[in-house]
């Protein structure tokens, strides 16, 4: 059997469930057949100093860690620059907030260039490799260039705008032909795929071949849409574990009084948090019952904190959630708490099991597990229910949660209303629906469905 060999910007040790959405997924991957999985290693050395860009190798279980360590300078381009300067917020529709013109292509490059030279002396001839995410867009279009003919898979967990959004970034044309290196390219949902497909033959040219490939470049491509899962078991035994019983006991005893609304989010401009606050402070004017009985807890961690737009974004929430406290708080009640930080893993899920409505609204998203999680975690005889934006890549498989425009303030007010009000053989109904989907697309299913098909592609 082939060895898979793993890219990702980040990597985490495959045996710790600790890490978050895309690293447990591939921890996942990885656990079942074994291999290689490379990347960044998470530090970052002065530029010029001894052991820049040096491979570092490690094991865990049946899986080789190799990583590098990169200068600060060549993070600061490819990471806080161009990944997250210019890919994240135009694959999520934010062309206000990309900065096209800092010159951060170069390390962007660069850094490409560096993973394909280490990443190339450790292959073997049948080598699955499957790279992950906007950062390495062109990093299979490196390996090419140097000669590597295995099959190579790219999979992006972010989504894939229409194709004039994508026109907006001035290196287009470049990294869409480096998409053609690869046999496969996964996709989120059905809505990425129409958008690839559709910019591949408008912008590039692209030949329709049929069953979703397309030939461009003198090579073809398949595309797939390959919604990204959880693994549903691992979180209920978390759930049922101790430190998950124990926090849910807690928050139940806490909030006996109260109903309990929860969000749960790396702080993000994606995730539509202004938004979410302004519709708690409309459903309080609106339904005043809620006063004094609906409590908030939302939970941001922080992320990609040098970046300005992610601190404009800490500063407006906190000013919000603030105001929110200030305008309708009593002495013994706090309609949010909000915290700036991460909680353990073990713990989530007790949260999410004592909280009658999730609130996961983002403006866009790739997947959203945090939806999954949720679902994942509900008691199937009293569940809490999932009030979920129709702007996430989880709405088109989710269809049983309510689903909400962000955009629309008063509406999303009355639908947490709805939700706070659901008799109990409505929630267990939808809770059925939706568990079965997260069930049947769980993550096992994403890697298994993943690999067979860039597996077995028929290549020129
Ligand atoms: P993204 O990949 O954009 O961060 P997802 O919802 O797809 O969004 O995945 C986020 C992952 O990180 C989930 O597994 C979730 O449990 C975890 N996570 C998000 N926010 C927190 C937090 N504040 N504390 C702990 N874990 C978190
Ligand atoms: O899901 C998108 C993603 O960028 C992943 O690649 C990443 O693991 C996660 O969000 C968190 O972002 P970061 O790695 O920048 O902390």
């Amino acid at each position: 059997m082939s060895r898979l060999v793993v890219v990702s910007n980040r990597v985490a040790d495959p045996r710790k469930a600790a890490a978050g959405g895309l690293a447990v997924a591939l921890g996942d991957a990885l656990n079942k057949t074994g291999g290689l999985w490379f990347g960044w290693s998470g530090k970052t050395i002065e530029g010029g100093a001894s052991g820049e860009g040096e491979l570092q190798m490690d094991t865990a279980g049946n899986v080789t860690l190799a990583t590098v360590d990169l200068s600060v300078q060549d993070h600061a381009g490819y990471y806080l620059g161009y990944s997250n300067g210019v890919l994240w917020p135009v694959f999520h529709y934010r062309l206000d907030l990309a900065r096209f013109d800092a010159g951060f292509i170069t390390a962007y490059r660069r850094v490409n260039q560096l993973f394909a030279k280490r990443l190339l002396p450790l292959l073997k001839p049948d080598d699955i490799l499957w790279i992950h995410d906007y950062h390495l867009i062109p990093l299979g279009a490196e390996l090419r260039a140097m000669g590597c003919t295995n099959r190579i898979g790219f999979f992006l967990h972010i989504p894939f705008p229409p194709p004039l959004i994508v026109a907006a970034i001035p290196q287009h044309e470049w990294l869409i032909r480096s998409l053609f290196a690869y046999d496969l390219v996964g996709l989120q949902s059905e809505a990425d795929l129409r958008h690839f497909s559709s910019y591949v033959q408008v912008e590039a040219g692209a030949l329709d071949l049929g069953s979703n490939r397309f030939r461009a470049f003198n090579r073809t491509v398949k595309a797939g849409a390959f919604p990204i899962g959880i693994d549903v078991d691992e979180f209920a035994a978390l759930t049922h574990a101790k430190e998950g019983r124990d926090m849910h006991e807690r928050m139940k005893e806490e909030y006996s009084r109260r109903k309990l609304l929860l969000g749960v989010e790396r702080l993000d401009y994606s995730k539509g948090l202004p938004q979410r606050i302004r519709a708690f402070r409309a459903l309080l004017r609106k339904y005043p019952e809620n006063l004094k009985s609906a409590t908030l807890i939302q939970i941001a961690s922080p992320s990609r904190e040098d970046m300005g737009a992610y601190t404009d974004l800490l500063k407006e929430l906190e000013s919000l959630c603030g105001a929110t406290n200030g305008d309708f708080g009593e002495l013994d009640w706090m309609p949010i708490r909000y915290m700036h930080r991460n909680v353990a893993r073990k713990r989530l899920p007790g949260l999410y099991r004592a909280a009658r409505v999730a609130l996961v609204t983002p403006l866009r998203d790739g997947m959203n597990l945090v939806a999954k999680e949720f679902i994942a975690a509900q008691d199937p005889a009293d569940p809490g229910v999932l009030v979920l934006s129709r702007f996430a890549g989880a709405a088109e498989q989710l269809e049983h949660a309510l689903l909400v425009n962000p955009y629309d303030i008063d509406g999303m007010a009355e639908t947490i209303q709805q939700a706070l009000q659901m008799p109990l053989e409505e929630r267990q109904a939808r809770h059925q629906h939706l568990l079965a989907s997260i069930r049947r697309y769980d993550v096992h299913w994403w890697r298994k469905t993943f690999l067979d098909t860039l597996s077995t592609i028929s290549r020129d």
